[in-house]
């Protein structure tokens, strides 16, 4: 038989885990890939693909603070995208589909926008969640 201070330590213990857990969850998909291994992305303009965790994907320096991470391929026909850094748009060569740096679609005939994902700097690494 467990005592009531017992039950009511169970519960501060149980509840203090469950309003933490998303914030764990997203800590544990996260993960770090310093810039020296992305020559590229250590300047605001660069960019490139990237595979991380069996995935590829298209890593865009946009500022010295700020980076993006999105899907490589066009929503079309699944041509890989250039960045264009003059336009700050992200160019499929294969129709002219063209996409902003969220992803949405600016011109078709591509109608899905391209998956992005979370992506911050820190220091000298990039901080990627897959989540
Ligand atoms: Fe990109 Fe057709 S494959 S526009």
């Amino acid at each position: 038989m467990i005592d009531r201070r017992s039950f009511i330590r169970f519960l501060g213990i149980l509840l203090g885990i469950l309003m933490t857990l998303p914030a764990r969850l997203a800590r544990a998909k996260s993960l770090a890939i310093p810039l020296a291994k992305a020559k590229k992305l250590e300047k605001a303009g660069g960019s490139m693909v990237l595979k991380v965790k069996g995935q590829q994907i298209l890593f865009i320096r946009e500022t010295e603070e700020t980076i993006r991470a999105l899907d490589p391929l066009c929503t079309h026909k699944g041509c890989a995208l250039v960045y264009n850094r003059e336009t700050k748009r992200i160019d499929c060569p294969c129709h002219q589909s063209v996409f902003n740096l969220e992803g949405g679609v600016v011109k078709g005939p591509a109608s899905k926008h391209l998956k992005a994902y979370d992506a911050k700097l820190d220091g000298d690494r990039i901080v990627l969640s897959l989540g």
